[in-house]
């Protein structure tokens, strides 16, 4: 009762129904109209792991998880002012995000106390494995901070996953010009979403989404937190991402997470990944208790769970059969399509998932499903994301 009753208010306070507002569209270098040719990515062999532990451990391995390049902090040769080496070697055991950069010369990860980038240059030992940027997360700003993703012009974007109103995105510099600085300058400092634990670079409408709460997903807002994604474009001529409220989209209803974590639990719903469908105009975005797909010109979420998984990712198998318990109004749930940390569809529609195992906060394998067909790889290590390791057709990471 509760729930449709917020349905309709929130209904009512819909951003979308402003119909006023500009839907975000294509740059016209990108419009198919233009016909400028994009060379197709591929061939999607390479997939990028992060491996919980004291110390983490990040791997680059095929789809039959044979690894072909691997980072510990045990590798790190170089260098590194004492504040920057102390986060690497904090007791933190993160893993939590990993993403292809620079063409493949580079991955930018969180890895222990530290959001970075680190040189993949298997070819040339000289220079792979070297720590090019790093701040430490051993701070009240970023100690949370799930998600990072390249901007135009060697910045770079950090969710801080927290839950406070001043949380949301910060802006740095990572320029190869600048010497290591374990708490560099802030170029921009975007308040407003909580719990970010998704971001992508949207080339084509030259903005940063972000997959994040509206209010405290812990539950210590008087307001209840509903998932949500907000755009924020990017101005070229400042270099700085736009705030706007327009962008701001939100699912229909706060859901407390009682199923998985039991009656009272204060937490709500929030946001995991954030996922671009190849050369498609769309998203789909993860939660704690399910899937939805999310179209960028209407701004509207137009399939959820089950429908999800048969038009995007035929195949889809829930990973454990006990993802099932009883919400706070006594009603028993199945919640096959929940809590995904990370998930990534390549062109060729070969898919990977990491599903969170039940009442726990991380997978112990990652699941790949090709034409149709459901394999496990990564068995037995403890995994909250696993990414292709390229750039996404139609996605482009910022040049
Ligand atoms: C990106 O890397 C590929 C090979 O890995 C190369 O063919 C291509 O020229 C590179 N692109 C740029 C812009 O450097
Ligand atoms: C970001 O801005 C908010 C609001 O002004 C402020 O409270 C917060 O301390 C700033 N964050 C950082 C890391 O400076
Ligand atoms: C980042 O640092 C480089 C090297 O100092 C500088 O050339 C560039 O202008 C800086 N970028 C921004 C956005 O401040
Ligand atoms: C992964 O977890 C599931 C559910 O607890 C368990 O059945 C399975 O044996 C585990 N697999 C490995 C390889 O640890």
């Amino acid at each position: 009762m509760l729930g449709s009753f917020l349905g309709w208010f929130f209904y009512l306070f819909d951003p979308l129904a402003n119909l006023a507002i500009p839907p975000i569209q294509p740059q016209a270098r990108l419009r198919p109209e233009n016909n400028v040719p994009v060379a197709a990515e591929g061939p999607w062999e390479d997939i990028i792991t992060g491996h919980y532990g004291v110390p983490p451990l990040i791997r680059i391995h095929d789809r039959d998880g044979i690894v072909k390049w691997k980072f510990e902090r045990d590798d790190v040769q170089q260098d590194l002012p004492d504040e920057i080496r102390k986060c690497l070697y904090s007791s933190a055991n993160d893993a939590t995000e990993l993403k292809w950069i620079r063409n493949g010369t580079a991955v930018a990860a969180v890895y222990s106390a530290l959001a970075l980038i680190i040189n993949h240059t298997p070819d040339n030992p000289e220079t792979d494995k070297l720590i090019t940027w790093a701040i430490c997360r051993d701070n009240e700003f970023l100690w949370n901070a799930h998600t990072l993703e390249p901007l135009p012009g060697d910045r770079m974007a950090v969710g801080t996953t927290g839950q406070r109103p001043w949380d949301g995105v910060l802006v740095y510099n990572t320029s190869e010009a600048l010497p290591l600085d374990p708490s560099p300058p802030i170029l921009q400092n975007v308040t407003g979403l909580r719990a970010i634990h998704g971001l992508i670079w949207d080339e084509a409408g030259s903005a940063l989404w972000a997959a994040g709460t509206d209010f405290a997903a812990d539950g210590s807002d008087p307001e209840p937190a509903r998932a949500t994604i907000h755009a924020y474009p990017f101005d070229e001529a400042t270099g700085l991402l736009q705030a706007d409220d327009a962008y701001v989209y939100r699912l229909d209803e706060p859901i407390r997470q009682e199923v998985e974590w039991g009656a009272g639990f204060s937490w709500w719903v929030g946001a995991h990944d954030l996922v671009p469908i190849p050369n498609q105009r769309k998203f789909l975005i993860s939660e704690d208790h399910g899937l939805h797909a999310f179209d960028i010109p209407t701004g509207r979420f137009t399939e959820h769970n089950a429908a999800v998984a048969d038009k995007y990712m035929p195949g889809f198998r829930v990973t454990t059969n006990d993802r099932h318990g009883v919400d706070g109004d006594g009603v028993f749930q199945e919640l096959p399509y929940g809590d995904l940390k990370g998930f990534s569809i390549a062109p060729d529609g070969s898919f990977i998932y990491v599903q969170s195992l039940w009442q726990k906060y991380r997978g112990n394998h990652t699941s790949i499903v090709e034409n149709g067909v459901y394999r496990e790889i990564n068995q037995g290590l403890e995994i909250y994301r696993s990414r292709w390791f390229g750039n996404i057709d139609g996605w482009p990471k910022p040049l």
